[in-house]
């Protein structure tokens, strides 16, 4: 094990933000997280798990261990006559895996294409796309104990699974590493393409016969359309999560403004972050290095350069006056550091 001191985790961070970490340490076994627990635990520092650093803001230099998680391999650990179970290292990247189980046939995982990351967060915060979540293909993990070093097997029902939201974010916050998931596929393909615009792209596209790989490609096209590259400009895609309001409060929301977008859902009525902050004028706004992305409000970017704080201060801004203009509190769904 490898311990190095004052990394810059530049590289580490899709919002490219330059912050150091005082120790890390690239974990590439379930013994390495292990060692560096130990490690971490004797010398008294505070830990960081890091996967592909896609929804993080670093607002400071970390004074901790940061442990990077790079345990790879996927494998085939059992199937029945609908399903097949695969075990993935929680390094693994998780369009990489996505791919891999087209190649292989198996479905469940074609709407959740492109998705930046690893593995080993996709149960963090329950990730989803176009239709779909990983709770769907979800069969279990495993996680080591980050006080007692023991392995603890957590199926779907004990993780606690909403929309971007896990018990790992609530009630077990900062307690187990998660080193493997294991995911059930299916043999026969169920497509899901009421969601936005997957079968006009299959049109466009011109897929007369939907299979995972052509709802992967389209998928892969419409996220291309929209999302900025964060190779390219600096993001870590929705800053905050969709809120959902109580049905009569939306109806007062509705007589404000008819036009505003609504998916109603079992809990209220789910409205586009992206409409309200949009319409509170913030689509497009550049603060020196950082902004509000110009097709995509919800997203904010670091043009290079920029700083973690500013980033946090200016969410704070939208946040607030999306409350003024409308009531309605945003969530963010990027961890804060
Ligand atoms: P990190 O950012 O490294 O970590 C996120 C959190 O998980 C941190 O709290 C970290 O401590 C914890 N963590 C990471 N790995 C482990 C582990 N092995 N054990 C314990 N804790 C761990 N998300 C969606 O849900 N849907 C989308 O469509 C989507 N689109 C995106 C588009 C772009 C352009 C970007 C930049 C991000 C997008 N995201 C999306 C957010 C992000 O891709 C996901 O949240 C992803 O799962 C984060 O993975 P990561 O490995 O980068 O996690
Ligand atoms: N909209 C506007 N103005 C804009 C852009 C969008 O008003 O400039 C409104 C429109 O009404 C549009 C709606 O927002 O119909 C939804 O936009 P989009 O389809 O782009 O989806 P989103 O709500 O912004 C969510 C997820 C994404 C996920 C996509 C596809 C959240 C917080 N975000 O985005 O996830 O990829 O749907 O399923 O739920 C992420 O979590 O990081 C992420 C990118």
């Amino acid at each position: 094990m490898n311990i190095q001191e004052n990394i810059s985790l530049q590289p580490f961070n899709t919002f490219g933000i330059d912050k150091k970490a005082k120790f890390f340490v690239k974990a590439k076994s379930e013994e390495d997280v292990k060692q560096a627990l130990d490690f971490a635990k004797k010398s008294n520092l505070p830990i960081f798990i890091l996967g592909g650093g896609s929804n993080i803001l670093l607002t400071k230099d970390l004074d901790a261990l940061v442990i990077k998680m790079e345990i790879t391999g996927i494998k085939i650990i059992g199937e029945n006559e609908d399903e097949v179970f695969v075990e993935v290292g929680a390094g693994e990247n998780w369009h990489t895996f996505v791919l891999h189980c087209i190649e292989n046939d198996w479905a469940g995982a074609e709407n959740l294409s492109l998705i930046p990351g690893t593995v080993g967060a996709s149960p963090m915060q329950n990730i989803g796309a176009y239709g779909v979540e990983i709770k769907e293909i979800f069969q279990s993990l495993q996680a080591i104990n980050r006080d007692t070093l023991e392995m603890k097997v957590f199926n779907a029902g004990d993780c606690g699974f909403g929309y971007r939201d896990s018990v790992f974010k609530n009630d077990l916050k900062n307690q187990f590493v998660i080193t493997k998931v294991i995911f059930s596929l299916k043999k026969k393909p169920v497509f899901h393409m009421e969601y936005g615009s997957i079968k006009q792209t299959l049109e466009e596209m011109g897929v007369k016969t939907p299979s995972i790989a052509f709802i992967s490609k389209a998928v892969i096209q419409i996220r291309q359309s929209k999302l900025p590259d964060p190779k390219v400009i600096g993001n870590a895609g929705s800053f905050f999560k969709n809120p959902t309001v109580p049905f009569d409060f939306f109806e007062t929301l509705k007589k404000a403004y008819p036009e505003i977008p609504s998916f109603p859902n079992e809990q209220g009525v789910k409205i586009p972050a992206a409409w309200l902050i949009e319409k509170a004028g913030w689509k497009g706004k550049t603060f020196d290095k950082i902004g509000v992305h110009k097709n995509q409000p919800l997203v904010l970017v670091n043009y290079g350069g920029g700083d973690g704080h500013d980033i946090k201060l200016l969410s704070e801004k939208i946040q607030q006056s999306v409350l003024q203009q409308f009531g309605i509190l945003l969530h963010p769904e990027v961890n804060f550091l």
